[in-house]
């Protein structure tokens, strides 16, 4: 396992690059990131490129055999660039220019803006051609989805449109534009989405804008990595992500690249409420999924957040280690730190990084040096991988949807993925979180909350699954919109009638409501939010509501379907019933768990095919006492363990 740093040599006096360095190597530090955001030092004035600078930094880290992460800064264009182009601003959606001020406000559609960010790249990828400091490749910086109105996305939206519908009037009868006269009778009248109440706008055409945004976001890095790769063919390119309101569809925007990467800052002070299913162990396993295969950490948290709003506490001892190795039981081979040294200027100052502004050693600089020793113990694991029984399905379009049309109070789509997640996290089991269409083969369950966006190709993964042997679960909203956002005209859950055995009679979105269900075994759960009221055809009824008008229909049902099982979950419930729900599914489907795990510890485990490796992860403020059925050999203490307390935070490792 590598540990890493992001490091802005712009920021610092050329004096400090090798003090920094010498620190860090003999901290043992394996890669610094370096170039993000410095489009101006790298070209002053149009065409006129500065690499002179960003050469010795590359070579003060690399004498040191620090690798060297190499970032495209098109993040943020020079001043020059904005002024003799003002058109490569973003327009927000009242169609006026954004503000420019502090970062991010290109927009990467602009013809413009495009013609200097290739320029820029193939600059760089022509001078630091095959040159072996260089570990990867960084694209940008936190690339999303932007809602863009300006002009060129408006006629590239247009184009995009035309492209996939062909003519204005299937556009038209796609987004259903005979509602309130809405129909286009010129190309030119199809418009992005407006500052306009979002609530009023046509759902159809938001689902639409959202998917060309994201297009939008995939092709830039697509062309980037391109360019990289055509002066540097064995280049490792990345962009690094983070989850946002805007967000790609980051299934695809990772296609192209050769590894995901993720800016990952956990929670600090862990809340009281949603305490059970707040880890971020459901985004590291997101972030795994994008490629199905191991990813980076490109910015850890370091410390203390904040500068645009309120500063947050600092980081818990335990929390800088910690929080790195939780990151690589889920998968992460590299842990970059956000950032090495706490900025002292610009509008970042008080978003700690791992040295403060006293540059006095602090606790947290010392807790990521003793990371860095036990990640050097770590290379037997760089060969491994995880290995799930149980997959999560995430759809993008889905969760955009959902952005569009919040359904009732407290309905959170990516909310309830978590709940599966943490529930079956819970048991000591590895979890994947895929895109529906993914190969479901080899998983001995597979959760698909509110499938709400009917996509063809991953309802018949589904089906293929359930008729192979396979255990689903689907959850109510699934089945309810056709691919452009219209509501089907057919009892829920539409198409997935069939598999789930039931249908839903009526629904009732209660909200924030409380009411009761009650399983089979009479244990009852508190549920809110929507309560589907089911009719079986050929399922069961494996819990049903207790009160309401509609106490005694059903509320969760399962089906046999060919040779496999289809449950189907009609409500929203505490967290108490998924953790029994997946204790049940675990039994049924044979899958193994690790029983008495104290609450707060998370069990992870990678293999090499030969070997196994078993992470436990202390993510609670308390100490956690663990009892192995045997000992097991440690790889990061070398000894035998049976027993063991892991403090706050604190992760074992063992050999199985
Ligand atoms: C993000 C960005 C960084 C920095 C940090 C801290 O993750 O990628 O550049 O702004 O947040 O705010
Ligand atoms: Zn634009």
């Amino acid at each position: 396992m590598r540990i890493g740093v992001d490091y802005y040599p712009e920021q610092w006096d050329r004096s400090m690059w090798q003090a920094d360095s010498d620190l860090m190597a003999k901290t043992g530090v394996k890669l610094v990131r370096l170039g993000e955001f410095s489009w101006s030092r790298l070209e002053p004035r149009d065409g006129q490129f500065d690499f002179q600078w960003l050469d010795e930094a590359i070579s003060t880290f690399s004498r040191h055999a620090i690798g060297i992460v190499l970032c495209i800064p098109t993040n943020c264009p020079p001043l020059w660039m904005y002024e003799t182009y003002p058109d490569i601003i973003q327009a927000g959606p009242d169609g006026e220019r954004i503000q420019t001020g502090i970062r991010g406000h290109r927009c990467i559609n602009a013809p413009m803006f495009l013609y200097y960010a290739k320029r820029i790249t193939e600059e760089m990828a022509r001078r630091y051609a095959n040159n072996p400091a260089i570990a990867a490749w960084q694209i940008d910086n936190e690339i999303e989805a932007y809602p863009c109105t300006c002009e060129a996305c408006r006629g590239q939206f247009r184009d995009w449109l035309i492209d996939k519908h062909d003519t204005l009037e299937n556009i038209n009868a796609a987004f259903g534009n005979s509602v309130w006269s809405g129909e286009y009778s010129d190309i030119s009248q199809i418009k992005p989405p407006t500052a306009y109440p979002k609530n009023w706008q046509n759902p159809a055409l938001c689902l639409e804008f959202g998917r060309f945004a994201s297009d939008s976001a995939a092709k830039f890095v697509n062309d980037m990595s391109q360019i990289i790769k055509r002066e540097n063919p064995r280049a490792k390119v990345t962009a690094n992500i983070c989850f946002s309101a805007n967000q790609p569809d980051f299934y695809r925007l990772f296609e192209c690249l050769d590894f995901a990467s993720f800016d990952n800052y956990p929670p600090i002070i862990i809340p009281e409420e949603g305490r059970k299913t707040s880890s971020n162990a459901f985004e590291l396993d997101m972030i795994r999924g994008f490629k199905q295969k191991n990813f980076w950490i490109m910015e850890q948290l370091s410390g203390a957040t904040g500068s645009w709003t309120y500063m947050s506490p600092t980081p818990r001892p335990g929390q800088i280690k910690g929080y790195a190795m939780q990151a690589m039981a889920h998968g992460a081979d590299t842990v970059m730190f956000f950032r090495w040294r706490t900025a002292n200027k610009g509008a970042e100052m008080f978003w700690h990084g791992l040295i403060d502004h006293s540059n006095v050693p602090s606790r947290r600089f010392t807790e990521f040096a003793d990371l860095c020793r036990t990640a050097q113990k770590l290379s037997v694991i760089e060969t491994t991988e995880l290995v799930s029984e149980v997959a999560v399905l995430y759809s993008p379009d889905s969760h955009l949807a959902f952005g569009i049309q919040p359904q009732t109070e407290g309905f959170d789509y990516i909310s309830q993925l978590k709940s599966f997640h943490a529930a079956f996290a819970r048991c000591g089991v590895n979890v994947d979180v895929i895109h529906p269409t993914a190969d479901l083969t080899k998983y001995k369950a597979v959760i698909a909350p509110a499938m709400y966006i009917y996509e063809k190709d991953a309802a018949e993964n589904i089906y293929r699954y359930v008729i192979k042997g396979g255990t689903v679960v689907m959850t109510a909203r699934s089945g309810v919109k056709d691919q452009f956002n219209n509501c089907i005209l057919e009892p829920l859950p539409t198409v997935y009638r069939e598999i789930i055995g039931a249908e839903v009679k009526e629904y009732d979105p209660i909200g924030s409501h409380e009411q009761t269900i009650k399983d089979f075994a009479g244990n009852k759960f508190k549920c809110r939010q929507w309560c589907d009221i089911l009719e079986l055809t050929t399922a069961r009824a494996y819990a049903e509501y207790a009160d309401s008008f509609y106490s005694g229909s059903p509320a969760v049902s399962m089906n046999r379907y060919c040779s496999g099982v289809a449950y189907y979950i009609g409500t929203v419930c505490d967290q108490e019933f998924y953790e029994s729900f997946a204790g049940n599914i675990m039994k049924q489907t044979g899958i193994p768990r690790l029983k008495d795990l104290p609450r707060g510890v998370e069990v992870t485990t990678r293999t090499n095919g030969l070997d196994d490796y078993v992470f436990f992860f202390n993510n609670s403020d308390k100490e956690a006492d663990i009892v192995l059925p045997k000992a097991m050999y440690s790889i990061i203490d070398g000894g035998d363990r049976e027993k063991f307390t892991l403090k706050p935070y604190d992760m074992e490792i063992v050999r199985k």
